[in-house]
């Protein structure tokens, strides 16, 4: 699956970017606080307007401190999928367990420093593990390469059945990047400059998609 980040886009025209990217299956929404990460964009008010007129489900990844008081507010708010991070959270499971009762996926987003090992339990509850590929906090940074085991390790849990969860990256996807995230098991791509920089935002997803099948 394809995720154009709504990072990249212009955020004048929120309605007609998510409308430039109909043909991919989510659309990444990147929540920060000026806390959990240096970084501000937008918060639930604008996420609630940008669901009622996507034709995209919506991914929000939301990287603030206390996920637990907002998370499920986006899962209400009609979200396919909310991940919240690890390094925010105090009980994971009960963020969790919030979000899938207020009828989203329920996602687990991992800093690229922050290792896997110590939430392999904890993942059983979720249903989307996000690598980090960048430090969170911007668009348009390099690919970090040394994150790729983490994404072999995921796939080889989901391989042998413990763990059930789509394994999403996020940082530095492009047309040569995704190749390597594709074959270390990556199944969602998160896309920002990759997506909304081209001309064309319909044709960079067909051929990220082309790409990661190769
Ligand atoms: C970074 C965000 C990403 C960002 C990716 O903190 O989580 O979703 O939009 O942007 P690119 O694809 O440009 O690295
Ligand atoms: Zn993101």
């Amino acid at each position: 699956m394809i995720a154009p980040s709504l990072l990249s886009a212009d955020f004048a025209r929120l309605a007609d970017e998510s409308q430039r990217v109909a043909d991919a299956d989510w659309l990444h929404f990147d929540v920060m606080d000026a806390h959990f990460v240096p970084n501000l964009t937008f918060g639930l008010p604008v996420m609630q307007a940008v669901q009622a007129v996507s034709p995209v489900p919506l991914d929000c990844h939301l990287m603030i401190d206390a996920p637990e008081r907002w998370a499920p507010g986006y899962a209400e708010a009609g979200a396919r999928n909310v991940t919240v991070h690890a390094e925010a959270c105090t009980d994971p499971r009960a963020v969790a367990r919030d979000i899938r009762a207020a009828g989203a996926l329920a996602g687990l987003a991992l800093k690229p420093g922050t290792p896997l090992e110590p939430y392999v339990e904890v993942l059983r509850d979720f249903d989307t593990l996000l690598v980090m590929t960048v430090e969170p906090g911007f668009g348009g940074q390099e690919f970090i390469t040394e994150v790729l085991p983490k994404v072999r390790r995921a796939r080889e849990l989901v391989g042998t059945g413990h763990l059930q969860l789509f394994v999403e990256v996020d940082g530095g996807i492009n047309a040569d990047t995704i190749e390597q995230a594709a074959e270390a098991g990556a199944d969602v791509f998160v896309a920002g400059s990759a997506v909304y920089g081209a001309a064309d935002p319909a044709e960079a997803i067909a051929a990220l998609r082309k790409r990661a099948a190769a």
